[in-house]
Parts: structure tokens; sequence; C-alpha cells
């Protein structure tokens, strides 16, 4: 078993897939960990993304993901973060498989409604950024 950790970005929540995307987790069959409704300050944003402040697009980023409340969630399953990375499809809709997520609910490559970990490593630094350890089930 492995771990991924995943938002459901600003752009989602505002259009009301919150409900589809967790459902969607579940028939992926995904063992929710941690489950969290907030609001991330722009700091928190700029922390969170810093991997990417010399890109073009990090301000931005950053603007757009504090803009209103996320949902964020540590999953596991076999292969959490390839599998979830699947099930998202590419960062920008136009290229995303059909029946991704990215496909069905992205507004465009910067409001692409959900984020996945894109390494093992990088996945428990991302849920340890969000979750103490208590707020995740054993
Ligand atoms: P994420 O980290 O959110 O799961 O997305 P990703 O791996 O597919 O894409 P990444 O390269 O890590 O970029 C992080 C987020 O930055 C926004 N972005 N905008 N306007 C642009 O050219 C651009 N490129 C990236 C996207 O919201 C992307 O998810
Ligand atoms: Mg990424």
């Amino acid at each position: 078993m492995s771990q991924t950790f995943i938002m459901i970005k600003p752009d989602a929540v505002r259009n009301k897939h919150v409900g589809e995307i967790i459902n969607r987790i579940e028939k992926e069959g995904f063992k929710i960990l941690g489950l969290k409704y907030l609001h991330l300050s722009l700091e928190d944003a700029k922390q969170f993304y810093k991997v990417h402040s010399a890109r073009p697009f990090y301000d931005e980023l950053c603007k757009d993901m504090s803009a209103s409340p996320i949902v964020a969630a540590a999953l596991e399953r076999e292969n959490a973060v390839l599998h979830w990375r699947d099930v998202i499809g590419a960062t920008d809709p136009k290229e995303a498989k059909p029946n991704t997520i990215r496909a069905l609910y992205a507004e465009s490559k910067g409001a692409n409604a959900v984020h996945g970990s894109d390494s093992d490593e990088n996945a428990l630094l991302e849920i340890s950024f969000f979750f103490k350890g208590y707020e995740l089930v054993k």
C-alpha cells in the first residue's frame, strides 16, 4: 500500500464537483486517511507550491489556490500516486483522456480541478503539510 495527497481545487469546489470527486475517490478503491475543507492563505499556497516558485505561473497559481476554499485529502491504495495521476489526467484538460477528472471538471490548465502528488516522497511531505498525525486514521 502507498499514499498520495490530493486537493479538490477552488474552481472545482466553486463549480460544486466536491461530491462527484469524492465519489470517484471511493469508486477507484482509495481509502480516505484524512479529509478536510479549508481556505488556504496566500502565504500557505506559496509555501505549498514553493517548488514552482521560479515558474512563470507561480504567482497566478498561488493567487488562484488561495482565492476560495479547497478540499484536501490523504489517500491510500496500491500504487496510490500513479493511480491518482491516471484518474485525474493531464495538467491541461484539453490534453486529458476522456472520463479523467480534469477532462470532466477542469476549466483550464490553471483552474484544473484537482491536485495530485508527483512521487511517494512528495506525497508524505504534502500529507504532513496539511495533517497532524492524529488527524489521519490508521
Ligand atoms: P498538480 O501539481 O496541481 O497536481 O498539477 P500537475 O502536477 O499536473 O502540474 P504541475 O506542473 O505540478 O503544475 C502545478 C499547477 O500549476 C498550474 N499550472 N499552470 N498556466 C500554466 O501554464 C500552468 N502550468 C501549470 C496548474 O494548476 C497545475 O496543476
Ligand atoms: Mg504537480
